[in-house]
């Protein structure tokens, strides 16, 4: 008989069926034998008992234990009590291994549970973030793609920093110290005069020294860069792509939100209102006036302000307009506010934090010296970057939108450990 999958079955209510997968809880009594199997489509309990089937199937479902793999064959019956609301009644029993005593029972800590990430992997918490995972890559691609949008790669060894030096990983390449990329900007920058329009999903990486729900050293970095493009389209451009995400992400991962617990009722207005755009001044009276936070101007907003911030409104928050000095070097001034520049990071909801930064980037080569060196860097190592903006340089735009922030966000996690299958952080580089 040909395999179904576990949800096939479901779907098909009654009837025979053969499944394969693990088994995800079981319980053994004098007669009978349940067993909770699991494949990466869903769970179903199967009652296995002893005058049904052979001495040796009756025999081996006894020894088994819980993430040995198997094969069943068995028909389907409706019962209100089993996790799922049927139960197949087994007929025939393969053991494919019988697994050893899985080290992974009920309660333990969350780091226990990241030690043995590669067995923990198989959580059913865990198989549905990923689920939401791979449709918020496939939403990404085919956003951009619909607006006739490359994809472009950049190098991930560079001789740059473009996000500031105090999160720079040092590489030993050949005796030469270089860093790994923090984004592809620099590159993308370079790529848009034969392209015009691109994007990327790459990993960057980060050397942060925050131990926070929110920090990788290495995260997935979907970023986008724009020839043409002016601040305001940016943010349409940006604020089109976290609806498709999220509208995309309610359409086909339902089940796996409600699984995780989610309230996708938070999720909701995201997709049918228009995100608020508000400037960094403005930020700060707000913050003041409704959270009684004060702050002075030319302070970045912290994770506490921004948190404050978020909680305000039900669709993410742009603030823009930050004071240039706390923003990195290659956004461009705006004519209208001088000190501020024309870049914005957006705020998710729920505490969510930043998810995307943005900005109009700088094309005048003096001021972009000027600004790297006040940031302590030679702009004789960047001679390659201001090459672009000596031959035929145009008014561009980009942004980048931390991937699993928004995985985290759109599924509700506590920690953005558990939207990438095996996390980087400070303090983690295993397994
Ligand atoms: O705001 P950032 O630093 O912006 C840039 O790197 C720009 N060069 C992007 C561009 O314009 N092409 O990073 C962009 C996003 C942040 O908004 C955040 O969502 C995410 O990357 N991010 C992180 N995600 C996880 N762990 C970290 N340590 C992150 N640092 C930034
Ligand atoms: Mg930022």
């Amino acid at each position: 008989m040909k395999f179904i999958s576990i949800q096939e079955a479901l779907d098909k209510k009654e009837g025979k069926v053969s499944l394969r997968g693990w088994v995800y809880r079981e319980r053994k009594q004098k007669e009978m034998a349940f067993i909770v199997m699991r494949d990466s489509s869903n769970i179903i309990q199967c009652v296995v008992k002893e005058d049904k089937v052979s001495k040796k199937e009756w025999e081996d479902a006894n020894k088994i234990l819980i993430e040995s793999s198997l094969e069943i064959e068995g028909t389907l019956k409706e019962d209100k009590r089993a996790p799922t609301g049927y139960e197949l009644q087994v007929s025939k029993l393969n053991v494919i291994h019988f697994a050893e005593k899985f080290p992974i029972s009920k309660d333990h800590s969350p780091e226990f549970l990241l030690d043995v990430r590669h067995l923990s992997l198989r959580s059913r918490k865990l198989t549905n973030v990923l689920k939401v995972r791979s449709t918020v890559f496939k939403a990404i691609h085919d956003y951009f793609r619909s607006f006739g949008y490359y994809e472009y790669h950049s190098p991930c060894f560079t001789p740059n920093a473009a996000e500031g030096g105090s999160t720079l990983f040092k590489v030993d390449y050949f005796g030469k110290p270089i860093y790994l990329t923090q984004t592809w900007q620099l590159y993308a920058e370079a790529g848009i005069f034969a392209l015009e329009k691109i994007y990327t999903i790459a990993p960057s990486f980060r050397s942060e020294k925050s131990k926070t729900s929110r920090h990788l050293t290495e995260y997935w970095h979907a970023e986008v860069e724009t020839a043409w493009q002016h601040f305001p389209e940016l943010l349409d451009l940006a604020e089109g792509l976290i609806k498709y995400i999220v509208k995309t992400v309610l359409k086909e991962n339902k089940k796996e939100l409600d699984i995780l617990g989610r309230d996708t009722k938070k999720l909701e207005p995201i997709v049918k209102e228009k995100f608020p755009r508000i400037t960094y001044k403005e930020a700060l009276k707000i913050l003041e006036q409704k959270a009684k936070i004060k702050i002075p101007y030319g302070k970045d907003l912290r994770t506490v302000e921004e948190d404050a911030l978020s909680k305000l409104y039900n669709t993410p928050v742009f603030v823009t307009h930050y004071p240039k000095i706390i923003k990195a070097f290659y956004m461009k001034e705006d004519d209208k506010d001088k000190g501020a520049v024309l870049g914005s990071d957006l705020i998710a909801t729920e505490g969510y934090g930043e998810i995307i930064g943005a900005s109009e980037r700088e094309t005048d080569i003096k001021e972009l010296e000027k600004k790297l060196k006040a940031q302590g860097e030679d702009p004789k190592k960047y001679g390659w970057y201001l090459d672009t903006r000596r031959y035929g340089s145009v008014p561009h735009a980009g942004f980048g939108l931390g991937v699993e922030r928004v995985i985290a966000w759109v599924c509700g996690l506590d920690n953005i450990k558990d939207a990438i299958p095996f996390p980087r952080t400070m303090l983690r580089y295993q397994p």
